[in-house]
């Protein structure tokens, strides 16, 4: 098909798809067929029974779920057991299901890619366009860019001798001065077609000069703003190192969540490129704290290695990429801390971290002795002598750790006086900007909050004001 063809026919197509499939999940579970309902009179009979045989046991944060659950069963058969969260945990993991990519967005982002490989199929038979970064490495929240790799490798791998019949057809590429000289001349030809035939590619901005080369534009038609580069292979394989600490621990994903968020609501991110700290090193951060902890709850980059297989064997450019890409074989962390601790510690550990010595470092899950002078050291796990946070400047350095010492210091009086009689409390008065405006050097009128992390905090209050009813603590 014609660009133009999928792009007027997907979109419907998709949205009904995934209609159709929510439809029959939704029966699955309901089970129309053959259920049998239980009276008003036996349900009540049943949980009545229920709670006679119920005990509620009050415990602390870092208590082992396992060793509890076995000394408990010395006194008797546990049928079932349910540990309930502390109830900032329920705000945080509300924050992340609010926030993050859903299905019909993550579909809209690999068919976008589709359709620009299609256009780009023009110069370059056979090319893959792939989607990396937030789309795709699980700390996507609604609204990000969609970044965009445009994988040249798998041409020539397989058909650069084509026969059709009696022909072989060879292709040959022409020499170019350097690896970067032959990414801006494809990005370039890229650009330019977007620019002209790309359906619904506005705004199309070649940034040639940057580090890494890439073309931005705006796709209509899905309201992406995207950025497509080349040869930038390492960027896809970080992509899936993020994916695979998003996914070994429930706790990680909703924790990097809420500190995008409260760095966003405090202006210590931007959408416009600059000296600010970027939600890319703030993943970093966290993940460096989540191997930090006694016992960790992420391995190190160096442990995934010793994990892999032959068949994960990688090395780009040089630079060795490799670690294990089965997650199953990567087992649980035995840490069993509540998210509101992990929150509260991962204030502590940055606000009183020495970022004038020290560099991030998730290869080793240990810092270092920091190889140059830039204010934040965050080494780039592949491309080592790279530090991913050289933008950031002292004073945004300072202002994210002055906040994260205040923040610290309110969950700390929390803790003291919960419930308070305050109307807001745990997360919530974390990303009111009151939090920044009591603080001396930040004089400057603050932007207020955006109008969805307001929406958010509503119903993170609501439904942890019912919360509150229902179950206290743990
Ligand atoms: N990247 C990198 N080094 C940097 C910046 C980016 O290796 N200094 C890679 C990372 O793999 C990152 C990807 O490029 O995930 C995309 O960068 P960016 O869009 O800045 O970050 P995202 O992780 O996509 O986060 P956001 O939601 O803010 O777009
Ligand atoms: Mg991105």
């Amino acid at each position: 098909l014609h660009p133009i063809h999928r792009l007027l026919s997907c979109p419907g197509t998709v949205a009904t798809d995934v209609r159709r499939e929510e439809q029959s999940f939704g029966s699955a579970e309901t089970g129309s067929e053959d259920r049998t309902l239980k009276r008003f009179s036996e349900v009540q009979k049943e949980r009545r029974e229920q709670a006679q045989r119920t005990v509620l046991i009050h415990c602390p944060n870092k208590i082992s779920e396992k060793k509890f659950l076995k000394y408990l069963s010395q006194h008797g058969p546990i049928s079932n057991h349910f540990f309930y969260e502390s109830i900032i945990d329920d705000q945080l993991n509300i924050l992340l299901k609010e926030f993050q990519l859903t299905e019909e967005n993550t579909r809209l982002r690999y068919l976008t890619c589709s359709l620009i490989e299609d256009v780009a199929a023009a110069y370059f038979p056979d090319c893959a366009v792939r989607p990396f970064g937030s789309s795709v490495n699980g700390f996507g929240k609604l609204g990000c860019d969609l970044d965009m790799f445009l994988d040249l490798d798998e041409i020539g791998k397989s058909d650069a001798h084509k026969t059709s019949g009696n022909f072989l057809m060879e292709f040959q590429v022409k020499n170019v001065a350097s690896e970067r000289i032959a990414t801006q001349k494809i990005l370039s030809v890229i650009g330019e077609c977007l620019d002209h035939f790309g359906p619904g590619c506005v705004g199309v901005q070649k940034i040639l000069n940057a580090r890494c080369p890439l073309v931005r534009f705006s796709h209509q038609a899905s309201g992406f703003q995207c950025d497509l580069t080349t040869n930038n292979r390492i960027a896809l394989k970080s992509s899936e190192l993020l994916y695979i600490y998003g996914a070994v621990d429930p706790r990680v994903r909703a924790l990097v969540f809420t500190i995008r968020c409260w760095a966003r609501a405090h202006s210590l991110t931007s959408s416009i490129p600059g000296a600010w700290i970027t939600n890319f090193s703030l993943t970093m951060m966290v993940i460096f704290f989540l191997q930090r902890r006694s016992p960790p709850i992420l391995p190190t980059l160096d442990y995934l290695k010793t994990l892999a297989d032959a068949e994960d064997k990688c090395i780009i450019e040089g630079h060795n990429c490799t670690f294990i890409c089965d997650l199953n074989r990567i087992k649980p962390s035995e840490n069993a801390e509540t998210l509101e601790l992990l929150l509260k510690e991962f204030f502590e550990f940055f606000g009183n971290f020495s970022f004038n010595k020290n560099s991030i470092n998730i290869r080793q899950g240990k810092e270092q002795n920091k190889p140059e002078s830039s204010p934040l050291h965050i080494q780039n796990p592949f491309e080592t002598s790279l530090n991913i946070s050289k933008n950031v400047s002292q004073s945004q350095l300072q202002k994210f750790v002055d906040l994260a010492r205040e923040s610290a210091w309110i969950l700390e009086q929390e803790d003291k006086d919960h419930p308070s009689s305050n109307q807001l409390w745990g997360l919530a008065t974390l990303l009111l900007p009151s939090v920044a405006k009591s603080m001396s050097h930040t004089k400057k009128k603050k932007k207020p909050a955006s109008e969805r992390i307001k929406n958010l905090l509503e119903s993170i209050r609501s439904s942890s004001t019912e919360n509150s009813k229902n179950t206290v603590g743990k």
